[in-house]
């Protein structure tokens, strides 16, 4: 059985205006390029108080903070190519 993954995405208007605008499309076009929908439970939440600290996305329970869009296939090869 493939492990289930775990993406929430912070939609607040702060990290939205920040990069996370564009983070939601890439992520969403990592997904279904590689065909992980059936492996990824991927969500929106509202802001989470870390605007500070936003961008914020959390994959499988870990935070990542001021992530920028050009980083994020980086972080998801990272978490998927780790199995
Ligand atoms: S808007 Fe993302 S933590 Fe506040």
């Amino acid at each position: 059985m493939k492990t289930r993954h775990n993406i929430i995405i912070c939609m607040g208007s702060s990290c939205f205006a920040r990069g996370n605008e564009r983070a939601l499309g890439i992520i969403k076009s990592y997904i279904n390029k590689n065909g992980l929908d059936a492996n990824v439970e991927f969500r929106g939440k509202l802001c989470t108080e870390l605007c500070n600290k936003g961008p914020v996305i959390t994959i499988n329970d870990i935070c990542y903070e001021n992530v920028k869009p050009e980083s994020v296939t980086d972080i998801l090869d990272s978490v998927f190519t780790a199995g």
